[in-house]
């Protein structure tokens, strides 16, 4: 676990963890930081938590005491959020202190109980409640309702102008050494750029109203310091993730880079003879194209290559009437996090009847996803060269579509 000096009284501290499936779903290949912080006046407070992953909390506890805090001695517990990446330590740190109080939204009070299962002691706060620390430090409270669950709020810091953004802000990906934004090079930018888009898709993404609600109320402060719960801090440039987060959320109606992603499946070779061909196409005319061979790219990157692209082609076989299904699995699921709008092409091979494109057209419709496909192709079998023709228009179709889509 890092200690980390985010500004005169508060520290960070930041564990990396990988090998695990967030919310026992998304397997990131690139792990997460969790973030807690610590902020100190007459009297202390910890700002979000940890889980037991990892041999925490006994990290969290020693890692309290190498920067100087006992953790008897913390006297308030700001959960930002309930989900427990960020609370699951709580119930062991009662163990050890039991005279804090926790702060949270009326949601959250509710979540302690149920998850904890116990009396604690406990003051709702509503928009702008404050909490004068003493020395300086005064915390107030803003919260942002789904974001990601209906208890999330945000705290700011007015002394040092600090937002604890909890997961508003955050991003995937292991943090090496480069903990704040003016410490990055290019390719850390990248990199947590790529996890940003990984994060908002597998976790934010059906929030994307909500998100933009707090991308507003974030407007309202006087900000020196972004410090969300997973992913870096931001404090020599903090309007890069807004704007970032700006970006993801049209993302999530259709927009996005100038890329196609081919989410695609096939049984013996016969969809495949046309993905390959598509991906030539694609090369020649200059479009960079991602491919999704489903089932065996993981949820999460599926997830994450098909929010971030403008173009989407669908590329599967009729299996037993409908869909191949692990790529009708994937679009539910695009369907589930209400990745919408987005301009596509269809095309798939079919053994002695068709039916895959007929499934294709209901899970969209079910999903409420508003898709804009081109004209599908379908053939019997090994595509032909009119076949492959057909695909060809249909891609050209789908370069010339996706145009006003495109933001990077
Ligand atoms: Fe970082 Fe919604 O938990």
């Amino acid at each position: 676990m890092e200690k980390i000096k985010v500004a005169d009284g508060i520290h960070m501290l930041s564990m990396n963890v990988e090998d695990i499936l967030f919310e026992g779903i998304w397997d990131i290949a690139n792990g997460v930081t969790l973030n807690s912080y610590i902020v100190k006046g007459d009297k202390t407070a910890i700002i979000d938590g940890v889980i037991g992953w990892d041999g925490i909390p006994d990290t969290l506890y020693k890692s309290l005491e190498e920067i100087n805090v006992n953790p008897k001695d913390i006297d308030y517990v700001i959960v930002n959020h309930m989900e427990p990446d960020h609370s699951g330590w709580i119930e062991n740190f009662k163990k050890i202190n039991d005279n804090f109080t926790i702060i949270c939204t009326d949601k959250a009070a509710k979540l302690v109980k149920s998850f904890f299962r116990n009396d604690e002691k406990i003051r709702v706060v509503k928009e702008g409640d404050n909490l004068d620390l003493g020395a300086g430090k005064v915390l107030s409270f803003h919260p942002v309702p789904n974001v990601h669950w209906p208890d999330t709020m945000m705290t700011y810091e007015s002394d040092t102008k600090t937002l604890f953004s909890c997961d508003m802000y955050g991003s995937f990906g292991k943090i090496n050494k480069s903990y704040f934004d003016d410490q990055m090079n290019e390719e850390d930018v990248e990199f947590f750029e790529e996890e940003g888009i990984r994060y908002f898709s597998n976790v934010m993404a059906t929030f994307t109203p909500q998100v933009k609600k707090a991308i507003k109320k974030t407007e309202e402060f006087d900000i020196n310091i972004i410090a969300p719960g997973h992913g870096p801090l931001y404090r020599e440039n903090t309007k890069k993730i807004v704007d970032d987060y700006s970006r993801f959320s049209e993302y999530t109606k259709g927009a996005g880079k100038n890329e196609v992603t081919i989410l695609w499946g096939s049984m013996y070779g016969m969809t495949k003879k046309a993905v390959d061909f598509a991906e030539k196409v694609l090369e020649e005319k200059g479009v960079k194209v991602n491919k999704l061979e489903m089932p065996l790219k993981s949820e999460s990157e599926m997830m994450s290559t098909v929010f971030k692209s403008a173009g989407i082609i669908v590329a599967a076989p009729t299996y037993e009437y409908k869909m191949f299904p692990p790529v009708a699995a994937a679009l539910e699921e695009l369907g589930r996090k209400k990745i919408t709008g987005k301009t596509a092409f269809s095309f798939g091979s079919y053994g002695w009847s068709g039916g895959a494109q007929k499934e294709l057209n209901d899970i969209i419709e079910r999903n409420r996803m508003k898709w804009d496909f081109v004209e599908a192709v379908e053939f019997e079998g090994a595509p032909i060269q009119e076949d492959l023709d057909k695909v060809k228009e249909g891609i050209m179709k789908l370069i010339e579509k996706m145009e006003d889509k495109i933001i990077d």
